[in-house]
């Protein structure tokens, strides 16, 4: 039998935040489902998460998560004190414990199938996952005998000079074998810097325990402040982009730009600098995006071109270019082979093949033929200060610069609209719509 629990009852004081630490964002999920999700394949048996500082806040983040059980610890005096908690919930369970700090974010599932592999070849005690690290600062470091087990842990806080020159990290990851844990977990004491109880000092108390060194000693970088909050972030951003890059897309400057972990990207497609894409966006084969783009849940076709314009929950087809400074927004379709310029927003829209919307638009509620092309400085009046309603152009039809559609409306196929023209009727096809106020001129008006 197996079971997980994620410690996450702490404030994270060195944070400075509003929120509890384990819900800080990196990426786009929390560092606690980051954790949860480093464990999930290993299908435990008991799934728990301790939780003390803002407990209700972070059930509510996690209530969609089946099986999962929660753990209160007030109040919170340290690590072993939270494993302590476990000694009811456990009463009778049998088999290994592995405890995940929750401020671990970046752990690979295989890391730990590794860290349960080795605790059971060993038949240790206890197993834990170290990391040899170059800047050891802030971490409790981790003391061996010859034999490959672990004698000590001591936190940087009680360790004299001479034991902070041990660059060997606890990590904060153990396997342990549960009914020897809960033997001597009543044995803890706080006789330490911090005067809390320390899980660390379970691993001298259990005598036979082992640890694994990580080969890649990120994944065990902790959280403590938003400056490795801000590493952690950078070396998740890294690790997307190397996998984009090894699957044929090109980036010009890829550390100023960031990538979803949700996203999908064809073969061929350039990134320029400043672009970011987020959410379920998906960039079909041979595109060209950026510079200074932000695709959030977008779907892009292919051989699509965008510069410095923001697109979001839209689709767009085949070989359409848009900007630069152009806003598509929520609900968009722009079919094939459109041209979307600049200082154009298009928000609920269809734009039917081969049309232009080239300068100063604004396309709200609106469908559009095929081959329409729109003046500079139309714009669909669709809001009446109630309701939004609905303009519908049919296909070749053209708007002269700055009409003013007032919804309601309907305009036919290769309707003309005259420039500066505001329009409150429907237009019937192929007829010209023209109305402002006839030009006055006086000649000799001045001497
Ligand atoms: C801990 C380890 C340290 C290790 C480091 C790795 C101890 C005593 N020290 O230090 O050896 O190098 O992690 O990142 O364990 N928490 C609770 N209840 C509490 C206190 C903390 O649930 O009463 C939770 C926190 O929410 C956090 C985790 O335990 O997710 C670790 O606590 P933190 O205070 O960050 O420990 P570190 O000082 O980083
Ligand atoms: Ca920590």
């Amino acid at each position: 039998m197996l079971a997980v629990a994620v410690l996450a009852a702490g404030k994270g004081t060195r944070m400075r935040s509003s929120l509890p630490k384990v819900l800080q964002p990196l990426g786009e999920s929390t560092l606690l489902e980051r954790v949860l999700k480093s464990c999930d394949h290993l299908k435990a048996d008991r799934e728990m998460v301790i939780v003390g500082h803002q407990a209700n806040l972070i059930e509510e983040h996690l209530k969609d998560i089946e099986g999962l059980e929660f753990v209160l610890q007030t109040p919170q005096k340290g690590t072993g004190h939270a494993v302590k908690q476990l000694e009811s919930h456990l009463a009778n369970f049998e088999g290994e414990l592995l405890v995940l700090n929750g401020d671990v974010p970046l752990l690979s599932p295989k890391t730990l199938e590794r860290l349960i592999k080795e605790h059971r070849d060993h038949d240790a005690k206890a197993t834990l996952l170290t990391a040899h690290l170059v800047d050891p600062k802030g971490y409790g470091r981790v003391f061996t005998d010859n034999k490959g087990y672990v004698t000590e842990i001591i936190e940087e806080r009680d360790c004299n000079n001479d034991q902070k020159k041990n660059t060997l990290i606890n990590s904060g990851i153990y396997c342990f074998d549960w009914e020897s844990l809960k033997e001597i977990l009543p044995q803890l004491n706080d006789n330490n810097a911090q005067g809390e109880l320390y899980i660390t000092d379970t691993i001298a108390m259990l005598g036979k325990s082992r640890h694994l060194e990580v080969e890649d000693s990120k994944e065990v970088n902790g959280v403590n402040n938003r400056k490795q909050l801000s590493e952690c972030e950078e070396q998740l951003q890294e690790k997307i982009r190397n996998h984009w890059m090894d699957e044929g897309v090109t980036f010009i400057h890829p550390s100023s730009c960031t990538i979803s972990e949700n996203c999908d990207i064809g073969k061929d497609v350039i990134i320029e600098p400043q672009t970011h894409i987020r959410g379920k966006s998906k960039i079909g084969d041979e595109c060209h995006i950026g510079p200074g783009v932000i695709l959030q849940d977008a779907f892009l076709g292919k051989r699509v071109k965008v510069i410095h314009s923001v697109i979001s929950m839209s689709k767009v087809e085949n070989d359409v270019c848009i900007g630069p400074f152009a806003h598509i927004r929520p609900d968009a379709y722009i079919e094939e082979h459109c041209r979307i310029g600049n200082f154009v927003e298009i928000k609920k829209s269809r734009i039917g093949k081969l049309s232009k919307v080239n300068h100063l638009s604004y396309i709200g509620d609106a469908s559009l033929g095929s081959k329409v092309n729109i003046g500079a400085g139309t714009i669909t009046a669709n809001y009446d200060g109630e309701k939004k309603h609905k303009t519908y152009i049919g296909e070749k039809s053209k708007t002269g610069a700055n009409s003013v559609l007032v919804a309601p409306i309907h305009l036919g196929n290769n309707v003309t609209v005259g420039a500066g023209s505001i329009l409150t009727k429907d237009v019937p096809d192929s007829a010209l719509a023209i109305s402002r106020s006839k030009q006055l001129l006086k000649e000799n008006w001045k001497k």
